[in-house]
Parts: C-alpha cells; structure tokens; sequence
C-alpha cells in the first residue's frame, strides 16, 4: 500500500453549487468530510482525487437510465471501474451520497438508504470520505493521525476490475475476501456470473475463472515461482516486458496477487468481462486507448478448463491434435478423439491392481492437475511424496508442491487428472509423475534397456573391444523376452464399420481425389466432425507391422505446415489413413490460369511459399525422422480455412518404397514437371530432389504458369528456362503473373525468384538445402548465391534422353499426372 500516502481529495465542479459541500482546503492535507451530500440533481458534481487521476459521481452505464455511484478514470476513456450499488440501482435521479450513522450511505429521493458502507456502529466516530489516487474510496477518521487506517475503504470491495494496488485474494486476519465478479451486461452492472477467484485449499492456492458454477480456466497451482499454468505471464517474464509486474503474497495467514507497474507511464487494470474474460489493459499516459497486454484464456483450446477431459494432456503446439492420452492411458471413445472433440478424456490400458511393480512416469513441465481428490504435506521430500504415493492404493498421481530450492512438498491424486497443460518453461521443475501399472513399467525398462545396449554396444565397438559373448548373449536374450507387449499402436485406431458409415461405403460421391497410393474420400463421423479418408492400395507388399511402425512415426509428425494425421484403420485386406478434412481446396486451385476465382493479395501468396518451406523444412530436418515427400506439387498443398498452406500426402512415399534399392528403378513416384532430374534420369532420390520440386513449386505460384503447359512465342523452353533467360536479361519480374497488377513488394518477389532458380539448379549439390531457404526467405537482409543454369535447361525439341521412358508414359495426357512406373499399383 504505498503511494497511498499521496491521498487528497479534491472537489471538481461548478463554482456556484459548492455549498452543498464542506470543503477543507488545509495548507497539504485536504480533506472532504461528505457531512452534507454528493446529490445526482444534475449538476454533475464529482469528488476528484488530487492529482485528477480518478472521479467518483453519479452514472448511467450504457443505455440504462438507472443511476449508480462510480468511480472512473478521469481521462478519457473514461473507463468506469467500480460501481458502489451495483445491486441496488437508484431509478432517478434524485439519490444522495452522504454520511449518515458514521456510514457513508446512498439514499433515494425518500431518503430511504440504498446502498451503505455498512461498518458495524460504534465503530467510527465522526468520518469522512476521501477518494485517494489510486482509486481507492476510503472512510477515515477525521481526526485520525494515521492516514494509512481506513474504517472502510472501496477495495476491499472490488467489482469487475482490479487497479494497482488492489488485491485479488484473501486476507485471515482482517477477513478480506476480494475477487473479480464481471457486470451483468454493459447496460447493467449487476453481479455478473462470471468471477475470477483465488481459491485456496490445504493451503495451496490457485486464482480460478468460473461461470455459473463452471470452471472456465484456472491459473495453475503457484508453486513458490508462479502459477504452474500461467504460460503467458512466463512470456512476458522471458520478454522481460517491464510494463507491469504481479505482486504475490502465499502464507498461512494470506494469500494474493497484486498488480503493479514499474514505470509511472503506464496504467494497468486486469478487467473481467461478462463473456468470461479477463483483460490485463494498459494505458500509456500519452494513449486514449485501453491496449489488450493478454486475456484469459489465453489459449482459447487448451488453457479451457478440462478441455482434453480426464487423464490427458493438452500441448498447444500439436495443433490441430492438441490432446493425448497421458502415457498407459488410452481414449475412452476412439471416435470422439479421432473427431477431435476429446472431452471424454482417457482411462487406463491396464488398471492398476497394487501389485508389486507399480511404478510412476515422469511427465515434465506441465501446469499440474486441478485439486480436486488430493491431499498435500509440505514437509515431504519427493522421495518421500514417492513412496507415500506407492503405499496408498489409491493415489493416481504425485509432483512437488513447491519449485524452490530443488523442490519440496508433496501432491498426491487421487481421482482421475483433470486440465493437465504442457507449460515447457525449462528447468520449471514442474513435473508430475503418474503411477502406472507393473507391466507398463516394465515395458518401459525393457525399452529403456535397449536403448542402453544399442549405446554399449556402439560404443565398445568403436572403441575396439568386445563384450564377452555370454554376457551379450544373455542381454540379447533377456530383450527378446521383454519385447512382446511393444505392439500396441499409439495412434487412433479406427473400425472398418465406422469408416465405412463415414464414407457412405466409400461411395464414389465421397471421393474428393486420387493421391500417389489410393483415392481419397470425404467422410463424416456421427460427431459431424469431417474427416478425409485415404484407402491404400491393397498391392503394397509391406508387411503389417512395418506399416504400423511407419504410421505411428507419421502421426508423431506435426506441424503447423503439415496435414494431420488423425487416425487409421487396419481391418481385413484394408489399410486406411483418416486426415483432417481441408475444406479449402489444394493450392493449384488458386494458382494457375484461369483458376484464380479469389483474389489474394501477393502478401498472402508469399505467405503461402514460406508456409510450404518451412513444412517441407520440418520433414527433412527438424522430424525424428527424415522424410523426403518426393511427390511435392500444387496439388498437394491443402489450404486451411485461413489458406495457410499445409503439406499433405508426406512420408507415404517413405513407407512405401522405403527400404528396398530396387525401389530407385523399379518405381518411380512423383509428378511430372516436378521431378527433379537425377531422380527422373537415375531414379535417385533425397532431400534435394524435394528442393527441386520446391523451386519448381515456387516459380509456378509467381507465373501462374504450369511448368508443362508452359508456351512461350519466342522460345521454346520451358517455365524453367524462361525463368532463368529472364534472369539474366535482368527482367526477372517479367515472370510475374499480370494477375499481381504489379501490386507487390518488388524485392519479395526477387528473392523468391531467384531461390526458385537455385532450387532448380541442374546438379543436386548445388542446390540449397530447406533451412537455408527458409533463412533466405525470411530475412530480407539475406545474401543470395547466384543461381546456375537450371536442370532441364533444353528447349523441347531436343528430349532429354535418359527420362525419355518416364516422359513416354505420361506424356500425352493433358493433366497432371501421377507417374506411375511400370510396377505400379
Ligand atoms: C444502446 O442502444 C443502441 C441502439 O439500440 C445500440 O446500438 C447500442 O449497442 C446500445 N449500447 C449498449 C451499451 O448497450
Ligand atoms: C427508497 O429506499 C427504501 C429503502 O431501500 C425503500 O424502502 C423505498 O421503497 C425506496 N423508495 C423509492 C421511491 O425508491
Ligand atoms: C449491510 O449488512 C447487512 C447485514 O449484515 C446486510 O444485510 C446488507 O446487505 C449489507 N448492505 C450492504 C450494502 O452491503
Ligand atoms: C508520460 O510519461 C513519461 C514518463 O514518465 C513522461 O516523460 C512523459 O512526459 C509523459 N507524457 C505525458 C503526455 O504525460
Ligand atoms: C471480453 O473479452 C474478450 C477477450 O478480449 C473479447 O473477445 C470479448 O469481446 C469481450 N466481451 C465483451 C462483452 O466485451
Ligand atoms: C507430513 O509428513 C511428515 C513426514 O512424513 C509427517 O511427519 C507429518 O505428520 C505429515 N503431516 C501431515 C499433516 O500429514
Ligand atoms: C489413501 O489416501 C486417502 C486420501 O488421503 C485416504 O483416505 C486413505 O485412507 C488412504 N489409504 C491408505 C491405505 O492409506
Ligand atoms: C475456405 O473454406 C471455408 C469453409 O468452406 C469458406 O468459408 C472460405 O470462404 C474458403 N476460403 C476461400 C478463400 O476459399
Ligand atoms: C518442365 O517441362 C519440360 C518440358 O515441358 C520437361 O522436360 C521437364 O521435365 C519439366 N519439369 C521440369 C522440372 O523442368
Ligand atoms: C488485378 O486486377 C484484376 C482486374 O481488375 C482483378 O480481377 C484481380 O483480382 C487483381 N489482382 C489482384 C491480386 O488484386
């Protein structure tokens, strides 16, 4: 409470109308004492506080006429940020704010009493009322020495918004109970349903945002550093953004956050709203408006209370399967989860029974579970928290209660685990261990163990010595034994049935398109949620579970940039993958003559290039593991509701023609026009042919041009070729598709062009891998290499001889074309 010694109180108004008022203008010390009354008659009289930062008076809010005591900011906006009876509105406007019985009370034209400070009598004796710089109306002593004492002050009473200053908990010793509740609408500041709280229990605290009686978001547990859920404000702490900073007392007797600025330039409120928000809101002196810091929930998916349901885990990065089970947990409805909805949350593979052998996971980093069965002890070490957890067949779950110094306290669960979040502050130390059953612990050793042999071994080989046969022997052996249950899939597994209703059978009206390795159709699950379906090819030789293996590392792939993989179907003759459904059609729809139905900006084309780039990115580097697409082409580039681009069809051509040599000769995949020309002469394939068919890509979506299709009356090169004879004629925005109506950024479209040239150069080691791409599309300041005569760099008359048997097997057809290899499916 400092900077409260600042109190004064001023009186603003109208000359004239001042004797309704007694006013002590002491030398420093100015006092109102509200002996007669504030009334509402019209003239519009207000207290000020001294350094005119706050005004309190009558208002009507929003288009109610009803009258209500307020106090606001005095500079525009003027935001109102409490209200005194909010409950009890006057409905005219003849009410009257005085002291009456040492209270300060609000009084109807009968002068009945409306609203009241409502201290106990006997309490004061001759009060006045001040409303101090902080926004803070107090009543006080007149005679009082200690300004700091107030009989009654407005903040122990908060409304929807919390000042500097003002507390958001609760206080035992002087019974303190001060929580956010939002107004009712804009028209009427009523008691709202929705409030931001601190709850406390068995001594551990969290600030929580409910509506009715729900719980929307909650804060996390703080853990003696911060609230384990609170993401957002470990953004700023690591922005080290010094605009405002929270003031947090925990102990036996208190328990609350305050919000402070640290720079006198700015004003900070959180406000909740009635649509269930709260807004951290700044003003800068020199603004006059409220710019929004952060909401809560920040994170409209999973900083929702609960939103994976029980005994899951919500990583906002996975986006768009935000959800997964914790770990020996599965969903409790296959196809609500494959739907992406999820509240059902999980339950356990194998329940436990409290056999010897539980043992507990680690899940690091996470904003813990909600105290909802728990108990807690604060003198327990984690060791202890362990054992005490094992020794009680009920308990779920255990974590440290408190980061500091290493750790201490002890959390046990003991129902299931309710709005687990991922939070990935490093070395939080906010980790929460999960009980598992004897023979989910022991799969997780025996794979554990593996590993360590796979290190024993490749390290005593490079090393030149050699395990003594037995013993490797008998490792080999104990391996074996502890591999049987490793079957199972992580991925949502799905039934034919299901499939089948979703799809109408497979019926032809559902089919949206034929990608490398078997049609795609459109279906939707009893949840309505769509899904796109790819049937593969029953021809594929790959064994059961090879595909598995090949799957479950797909669906480990996300990225913003790359079409989920939501589930699949393994049933009979049948191998089924289930996508997210791209409603927006494929980038070729928006690119080529004549199909550019939308307008988009150039802006959002580059967009588009950089989104690709950095899927593809993702695929050959940053994944566990490294996937070349080899089929990268418009159209298979799926746009989302908002067109960012994401990359379907990724990793098939992986699982399919993987692991044999012969796969380079005997079928080759891709797409004419796009495939690079080792690949296409010598059937050899990596990371470079991707870059290829990028640059490929790129050129297109600036020419509007298919590189096929491509005629040109001067010459007779291809889009490649015309591109780089632009290029060195210095005329390289002649490319540009006269759809842009020269409306782009000039030095945008030249980097692209001429990473597209180096993309296409003619040997694959020339060309630059993803990351520098994505580095030189990203950094304007970047310096380019100059690009070299593109493969394919021939006029057409003259056929490159060694592709002739892949141009020969597609060459008259007019559309793209998947080539398919003698072999094919
Ligand atoms: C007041 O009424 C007008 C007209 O009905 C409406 O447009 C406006 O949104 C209302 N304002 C509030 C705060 O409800
Ligand atoms: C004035 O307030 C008193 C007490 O709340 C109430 O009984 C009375 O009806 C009110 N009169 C009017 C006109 O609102
Ligand atoms: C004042 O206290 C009485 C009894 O404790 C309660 O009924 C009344 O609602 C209170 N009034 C206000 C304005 O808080
Ligand atoms: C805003 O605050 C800054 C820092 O306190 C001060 O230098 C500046 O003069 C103020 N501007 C206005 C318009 O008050
Ligand atoms: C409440 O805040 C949220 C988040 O800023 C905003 O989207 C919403 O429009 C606000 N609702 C009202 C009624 O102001
Ligand atoms: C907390 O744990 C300690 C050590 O195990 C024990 O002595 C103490 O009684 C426990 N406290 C409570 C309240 O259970
Ligand atoms: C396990 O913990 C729960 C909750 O604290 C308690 O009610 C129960 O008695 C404990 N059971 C045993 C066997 O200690
Ligand atoms: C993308 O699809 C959505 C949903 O079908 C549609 O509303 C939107 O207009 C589409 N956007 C474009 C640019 O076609
Ligand atoms: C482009 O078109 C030419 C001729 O139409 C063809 O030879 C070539 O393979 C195509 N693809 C690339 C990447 O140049
Ligand atoms: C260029 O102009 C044409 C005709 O005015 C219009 O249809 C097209 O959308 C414009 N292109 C862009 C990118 O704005």
């Amino acid at each position: 409470m400092e900077a409260l010694h600042l109190f004064t109180v001023l009186i603003s108004s109208i000359l004239p109308l001042l004797p309704f008022l007694q006013i002590s203008l002491a030398a420093h010390i100015d006092t109102i004492t509200l002996i007669q009354s504030l009334t509402d008659d019209g003239n519009k009289i207000t207290l000020i506080s001294q350094s005119q930062t706050f005004e309190l008076g009558f208002f009507s809010p929003g288009n109610s006429t009803n009258r209500y005591i307020g106090i606001w900011y005095k500079r525009k906006p003027e935001t109102v940020v409490w209200v005194a009876n909010r409950n009890s509105p006057l409905i005219d406007s003849n009410g009257e704010l005085t002291i009456r019985e040492e209270n300060l009370v609000l009084l109807n034209h009968t002068r009945g009493i409306v609203w009241s400070s409502n201290i106990s009598s006997g309490v004061a004796k001759s009060p006045v009322a001040l409303l101090l710089d902080s926004g803070n109306l107090v009543l006080q002593e007149q005679e009082s020495t200690d300004h700091n004492v107030y009989l009654w002050q407005s903040f122990d009473y908060p409304t929807d918004t919390l000042l500097l200053g003002m507390k958001l908990g609760w206080d035992l010793s002087t019974g303190f109970d001060g929580y956010l509740t939002s107004w009712k609408s804009a028209d009427d500041p009523s008691i709202g349903d929705v409030t931001y709280r601190m709850r406390t229990i068995s001594g551990l605290s969290q600030t929580v945002l409910t509506v009715g009686l729900t719980r929307k978001f909650r804060s996390g547990i703080w853990n003696g550093i911060r609230y384990s859920g609170l993401v957002i404000l470990r953004d700023y702490q690591e922005l080290s953004i010094k605009a405002f900073k929270y003031f947090n007392v925990f102990n036996e007797k208190q328990a609350y956050q305050m919000l402070q600025t640290v720079d006198n330039s700015v004003v900070s409120i959180l406000n909740l709203n009635q649509s269930g928000f709260v807004q951290h809101l700044n003003l800068r002196n020199d603004s006059s408006e409220w710019a929004v810091m952060y909401t809560l929930p920040n994170d409209q998916k999973c900083d929702s209370y609960n939103y994976c349901g029980a005994n899951a885990i919500c990583t906002s990065t996975k986006y768009p399967v935000l959800c997964e089970c914790l770990k020996g947990f599965t969903p409790r409805s296959q196809e609500e989860w494959i739907g992406l909805t999820w509240s059902k949350g999980c339950e356990r593979k194998i329940p436990l029974d409290c056999r010897k052998g539980e043992g507990f996971v680690k899940v690091a980093e996470v904003k813990l579970p909600d105290l909802l069965e728990f108990s807690s002890n604060k003198s327990m070490s984690l060791k202890e928290c362990e054992q005490g957890c094992l020794n009680n067949c009920s308990c779920k779950a255990y974590a440290n209660s408190d980061v500091t110094n290493g750790g201490s306290g002890c959390l046990m669960w003991f129902g299931d685990l309710i709005d687990i979040r991922d939070v990935n502050v490093k070395g939080s130390e906010q980790d929460l261990y999960i009980r598992l059953s004897a023979s989910e612990i022991k799969s997780i050793h025996d794979s554990d163990k593996r590993k360590k042999l796979y290190i024993i071994l490749s390290a005593s080989l490079t090393s030149g010595t050699c395990l003594c046969g037995v013993a490797l022997w008998c490792l080999i052996w104990n391996l074996k034994k502890g591999k049987s249950n490793d079957e199972d899939i992580d991925l949502p597994t799905f039934d034919l049935a299901t499939i089948i209703t979703a799809t109408n059978n497979f019926s032809p009206s559902n089919l949206v398109g034929a990608g490398g390795f078997g049609p795609v159709y459109k279906g939707k699950l009893s949840t309505g949620q769509d899904i796109a379906v790819k049937r593969l090819s029953k021809s594929s030789t790959q064994g059961l579970k090879e595909f598995k293996n090949e799957v479950e590392l797909i669906a480990k792939l996300q990225h913003r940039n790359l079409v989920a993989l939501l589930g699949c179907c393994i049933q009979r003759e049948e191998k089924i993958l289930i996508y997210e459904y791209m409603p927006n059609k494929s980038l070729d729809h928006y690119i080529f003559d004549g199909k550019r139905s939308t307008t988009l900006p150039w802006e959002k084309h580059f967009d588009i290039i950089r989104g690709i780039a950095r899927g593809l990115l993702y695929l050959h580097q940053d994944s566990k593991l490294q996937i070349v697409h080899r089929d990268l082409k418009a159209s298979n580039i799926l746009l989302d509701n908002n067109l960012n681009p994401k990359i379907s069809d990724f990793g098939l051509a992986r699982t399919f023609n993987d692991d044999e040599k012969e796969a380079i000769t005997r079928r080759i995949v891709g797409t004419y026009g796009y495939i690079s020309p080792e690949y296409a002469i010598d059937g050899k394939f990596s990371v470079k042919s991707d870059v290829f068919s990028f640059g490929v890509l790129l050129l297109e979506t600036l020419s509007g041009k298919k590189n096929r299709s491509f005629n040109h009356p001067d010459h007779h090169h291809n889009l490649l070729g015309h591109a780089w004879l632009l290029w060195n004629e210095d005329k390289a925005l002649d490319l540009m598709d006269a759809y842009f109506n020269d409306s782009y950024v000039e030095s945008q479209v030249l980097r692209c062009i001429q990473v597209g040239l180096l993309c296409v150069q003619k040997f694959a080691h020339d060309r630059p891998t993803m990351s520098s791409i994505v580095f030189m599309l990203e950094n304007e300041g970047a310096i380019l290499p100059q690009p070299k005569q593109p493969g394919f760099f021939v006029e057409r008359s003259s056929s490159d001889e060694g592709s002739t048997s892949l141009v020969h097997q597609v060459s008259h057809s007019e559309n793209v074309v998947t080539v398919t290899m003698p072999y094919g499916r």
